[in-house]
């Protein structure tokens, strides 16, 4: 049966409006103990206002002491789940499934002087790994009180997850290294520790395709892993990989850049797939569609410029995205995009 991108899709714990996904995309904006600034309200209320079926909130830390990057939104505390509330009631208001993607940067540790050191993979404590895991498991309960809908955990573009689970980065000798099993016990114990406390939740990753580095992840790697995860019971896969926003995507054939890889891993789980990178085109976006297993379809810059661009593209107003891949808007203020003069989200505040 032809799929088409404007119709309801449903996975286990999941219905959207249609197969669009917002890839989850750091605006740099929340305040440093991770809470909401009322400027993600409007933008988040401008997003889910433009067509889009699914958003994925950009990284929330889920460890308060997480300096990886600035302005990141974190789910660390209960004391932050009204205002995470208030962000998923503006998101849901629009009928658009709205899921949190639950990141760690780097495990960071007090130390005499008390200051935060960040702990190298290789010499974390097995108490120190399941303090990890605890922490998104906890971030993942707060995610549940506060209305999400699911949670994605955050195992690509090495951050810490990502990391982790790397040949490149994980020499570990025990239980927690030297295999892909060994390397991924800890997405599954994340994995089953979410499945407890927010059992009615979609749980998903996104992880790296591949590492493209010497000694890092493979695609038969990572493709393994997936197939472990699917077993365990992960709800969905988003495929991204290293080198995550390329550049320069001017024609149909540099679109969907890990589309391969995601087609392959498609054909062998029997969980939805779910593409990001480079998807400019209606065209290419329905072809990869029927011509694949893959189910969903997942878009960050274009989303940046045109929050618009999901209707945009149901009424036929245009056939593809204005965005050209240039990657400015990672230098600007709150992530804009520098085509759009004055975006309102940020007007006024
Ligand atoms: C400004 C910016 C912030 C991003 N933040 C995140 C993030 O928080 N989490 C994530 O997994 N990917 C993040 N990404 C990567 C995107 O989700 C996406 O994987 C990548 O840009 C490729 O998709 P695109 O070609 O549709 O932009 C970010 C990308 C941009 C441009
Ligand atoms: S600055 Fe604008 S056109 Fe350039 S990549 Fe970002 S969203 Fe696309």
């Amino acid at each position: 049966m032809q799929k088409i991108i404007f119709e309801t899709f449903e996975a286990h714990n999941f219905k959207a409006k249609n197969r669009l996904v917002r890839s989850a995309t750091w605006e740099n904006i929340a305040t440093p103990e991770g809470g909401i600034c009322e400027n993600s309200y409007a933008l988040y209320n401008e997003l889910a206002s433009g067509g889009i079926g699914t958003i994925i909130t950009g990284f929330t830390s889920v460890d308060a002491h997480d300096q990886y990057f600035g302005g990141m939104m974190r789910l660390c505390s209960d004391t932050l789940i009204p205002e995470y509330r208030k962000l998923t009631d503006t998101i849901k208001k629009h009928e658009v499934f709205v899921i949190t993607q639950l990141a760690l940067g780097a495990y960071y540790t007090k130390t005499q002087d008390g200051v935060y050191m960040e702990v190298d993979i290789d010499y974390m404590t097995k108490a120190q790994i399941s303090e990890v895991v605890n922490m998104f498991v906890e971030a993942g309960r707060r995610a549940s009180e506060a209305g999400f809908d699911g949670i994605q955990i955050h195992a690509a573009h090495f951050f810490f997850l990502s990391r982790f689970i790397s040949p490149a980065v994980n020499h570990r000798t025990d239980e927690y290294g030297g295999s892909n099993r060994g390397r991924a016990r800890i997405l599954i114990e994340i994995l089953h520790g979410l499945k407890n406390v927010a059992p009615g939740l979609h749980l998903t990753i996104k992880i790296n395709s591949s590492d493209f580095l010497p000694g890092g992840l493979t695609q038969s790697d990572s493709l393994e892993i997936c197939k472990l995860l699917a077993e365990e019971g992960i709800d969905s896969i988003e495929v991204s990989g290293n080198g995550t926003s390329r550049a320069g995507i001017r024609s149909d054939n540099d679109e969907a850049y890990f589309g391969d890889f995601a087609e392959r891993l498609a054909e062998e789980v029997d969980v939805p797939v779910i593409l990001v990178g480079g998807l400019r085109s209606k065209n290419v976006m329905e072809d990869i569609l029927n011509n694949s297993k893959i189910e969903l379809l997942s878009l960050s810059r274009p989303l940046i410029r045109q929050p618009e661009l999901p209707e945009l593209l149901k009424e036929n107003k245009t056939d593809k995205a204005d965005c050209i891949s240039c990657n400015a808007c990672y230098r600007t203020d709150g992530h804009t995009c520098i085509f759009v003069p004055k975006p309102r989200w940020l007007c006024g505040n």
